[in-house]
């Protein structure tokens, strides 16, 4: 059984970040998409909506579940006896912190590989921070997340008097 995880905040989930789960999910036997609970940033969402959203987005791919977490991925991955991490790499700018945070996965556990996938071009300039600003600021941000995504952020900013 191979089995990868999918790391990161995902708040929210993006067309980009679907993209990536869709490619890893042809990799591997099994993907687990990992919602980190990460007290230092400030999210709109918490962490189980956040992996509701993504159980929303992925629905038809058999093989992905999504969960959330606290501490570290290495411990997440020996817990899920899960081989692999998998990345999304946007652009040169994303490289320095991602093989950043390679190398010390690897260092606090060297049987745990990290890849590394190129998402669709189309999903170069996406990020979660910026589909929060625009929709913040009143844009329109249906092309670039879920429709159930769009909704969710779209209620919780109003209700934030956003
Ligand atoms: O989507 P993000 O915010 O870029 O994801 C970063 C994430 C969640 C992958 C990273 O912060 C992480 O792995 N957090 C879990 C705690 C941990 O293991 N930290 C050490 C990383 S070397």
């Amino acid at each position: 059984m191979r089995r990868a995880i999918y790391p990161g905040s995902f708040d929210p989930v993006t067309n980009g970040h679907v993209d990536v789960i869709t490619r890893a999910a042809r990799l591997f036997d099994e993907l687990i998409v990992a919602v980190a609970h990460n007290p230092r940033k400030i999210c709109v969402f918490t962490p189980p909506e956040r992996v509701g959203m993504i159980e929303i987005a992925v629905r038809g791919l058999d093989n992905v579940r999504a969960v959330h977490f606290d501490g570290l991925l290495v411990d997440l991955a020996t817990r899920e006896r899960a081989s692999t991490l998998v990345r999304g790499l946007r652009a040169v700018s994303d490289f320095e912190f991602e093989f950043q945070m390679a190398l010390m996965n690897r260092k606090l556990r060297p049987e745990i590989e990290t890849i590394f996938l190129a998402p669709g071009e189309e999903f170069t300039y996406l990020s979660s921070g910026l589909v929060k600003e625009i929709a913040m600021l009143g844009g329109d941000i249906g092309g670039f997340v879920p429709p159930t995504v769009r909704e969710a952020l779209e209620a919780r900013l109003s209700s934030l008097g956003r």
